[in-house]
């Protein structure tokens, strides 16, 4: 069931309701306002509370008050915005943090208050759609393998969004613009939370043909036989061992009516698990790796979340579908390899499976001829060293787009570091018996694993995003839950808003 988002220009703290979530800016004067209104009607408990929790609306804090009766909503969480203008990802976050408690307090309704002059790069309505967002991507939950007691007992259904502004056909488009990308990325949570004996890449490629299907996407799926004739040798080589073929899944998107002002390719790892193939990992943690399909996930996102916003761009969404295991055919440390750019390639480490099926993904790719490709994969465990698991690491063959890069992820509030291309590192993947092999040595790895990626793009303008970090979290924090978290999407569609909008 999908949860229903209004919008409402009446008093939040007027409006029935099981829980009311109210930001209030840091330093904010108790005399006006929501803070003067639940004064009013619960009487100096209001006050005291606020000094015995030293809450005074600093970012994060927050604080409870149950109004038995003298307001229409149940309860009123504060919640602090901190200090200086509101941003549409503090408002985002905001709304899925309210989200997090009306669901963790069993409240089926909600009625959120959303912060007045947001600063928007979409203009107006920039605050409602970031609510919308945010109230969705905090209410998620991965519940189909609950039974019983498991089960959730309630569920959000219902959010009112309490503007003070005007309620206008803008800012109600708007908010169903932001409960559609917001569910949107919810499907990448889905699909890598998913288990890999259930999401393989037959099962994977079905079900992006039937998302397709009902969005208008146009899907075509190329199976190992098609992969074979195209010659994706390296493909090929990391699905050896497994007994699920792979697949190429390729998504196309155009807008239903006028001419698109830009080709763009967005592929994705779609490992749908890794479990390092002969050079396999440990078992600690392996289970994680049912989650190496986070970059695959997140182009299925964009491409439904596309189809809701109806942009004027043509998007190709390509995943390298393909599962990695140790077998009697699997391949080995030592094998070469040709591929589809016509490079051979020595196999060293068959753990550094995903730079090889996107090595031939991205040679698919320039063959489109876009203005931009940018592939996303969780490809190094070395990013995650250097950067920490918040936060993604970003490659690019040109420093336009590293600054349109920026631009973009910071508009969205995901935390993307621009990491260095460094050509010092490139004879590390020189080989003795092929063209190249796959990985160098230890240190540097999250730049050497791009260096082998940018051998087969080609002259195409280019950006690789290492999300192994954060596209899955241990704990739930921001707008991401546990597990799957779809980070890079929002940051994806920002950076498609940016290149409409170069001159
Ligand atoms: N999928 C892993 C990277 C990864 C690790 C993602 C942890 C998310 C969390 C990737 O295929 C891998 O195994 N990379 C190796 C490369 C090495 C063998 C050169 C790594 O990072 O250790
Ligand atoms: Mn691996
Ligand atoms: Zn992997």
């Amino acid at each position: 069931m999908t949860m229903k988002v209004t919008l409402s220009t009446s008093d939040p703290l007027s409006v029935a309701a099981d829980l009311a979530v109210i930001g209030i800016v840091e330093g904010s004067s108790p005399k006006a306002g929501p803070l003067a209104t639940l004064t009013k009607a619960l009487g100096p408990v209001v006050s005291r509370t606020l000094k015995r929790e030293e809450f005074t609306g600093k970012k994060d804090q927050t604080v409870e008050f149950s109004t038995n009766g003298q307001l229409k909503p149940a309860r009123v969480v504060l919640m602090g915005l901190g200090q200086g203008p509101v941003t549409e990802a503090q408002v985002r976050t905001m709304a899925a943090k309210a989200a997090r408690v009306a669901q963790a307090s069993r409240a089926a309704t909600l009625v959120l208050d959303v912060p007045q002059g947001v600063q928007s790069s979409v203009g107006a309505g920039g605050g409602e759609r970031a609510a919308a967002e945010g109230v969705v991507l905090g209410a998620y939950r991965f519940t189909r393998y609950f039974t019983g007691d498991r089960q959730p007992k309630s569920t959000l259904d219902r959010v009112t969004l309490a503007t003070a502004g005007r309620v206008s056909r803008e800012s109600r488009a708007a908010v169903e613009v932001g409960q559609r990308v917001g569910e949107a990325i919810c499907i990448a949570r889905d699909l890598i939370n998913e288990p890999p004996n259930e999401l393989y890449p037959e099962t994977f490629a079905r079900f992006c043909a039937e998302l397709c299907k009902e969005r208008g996407i146009k899907c075509t799926v190329l199976d190992k036989a098609a992969l074979t004739k195209r010659g994706m040798k390296l493909m090929l080589a990391v699905a050896q061992g497994s007994a699920r073929d792979p697949r190429l899944i390729h998504m196309v998107y155009t807008p239903s009516e006028g001419k698109p002002k830009k080709k763009l390719v967005f592929v994705g790892k779609g490992l749908t698990f890794d479990s390092g193939g002969l050079c396999i990992k440990p078992a600690q943690g392996m289970e994680d790796m049912k989650g190496d399909m986070g970059g695959a996930a997140n182009v299925v996102a964009l491409m439904a979340a596309l189809a809701a916003l109806q942009l004027p761009v043509e998007v190709h969404g390509l995943i390298g579908a393909v599962e990695n295991m140790p077998d009697g055919n699997a391949y080995r440390p030592g094998d070469i390899f040709g591929s589809l750019d016509g490079k051979f390639v020595e196999i060293i480490n068959t753990d550094a499976e995903g730079r090889l099926v996107l090595a031939d993904v991205l040679a698919y790719g320039r063959e489109l001829k876009p203005d931009l490709m940018l592939d996303n994969a969780t490809l190094t465990g070395a990013c995650i060293v250097a950067l920490g698991t918040l936060t993604s690491g970003f490659f690019t063959s040109q420093d336009d787009l590293a600054d349109k890069m920026r631009r973009a992820a910071s508009e969205a509030g995901e935390s993307m570091w621009h990491m260095p291309l460094l050509d010092e590192l490139r004879e590390g993947l020189k080989s003795d018996w092929a063209d190249l092999k796959h990985t160098a040595d230890r240190w540097g790895g999250s730049i050497t694993a791009a260096l082998f990626l940018r051998e087969f793009v080609g002259q195409t303008p280019w950006i690789h995003v290492d999300i192994a970090g954060p596209s899955m979290a241990h704990r739930a924090y921001g707008i991401h839950p546990k597990g799957g978290t779809g980070h890079g999407v929002l940051t994806y569609l920002k950076l498609i808003d940016v290149l409409l909008h170069e001159v």
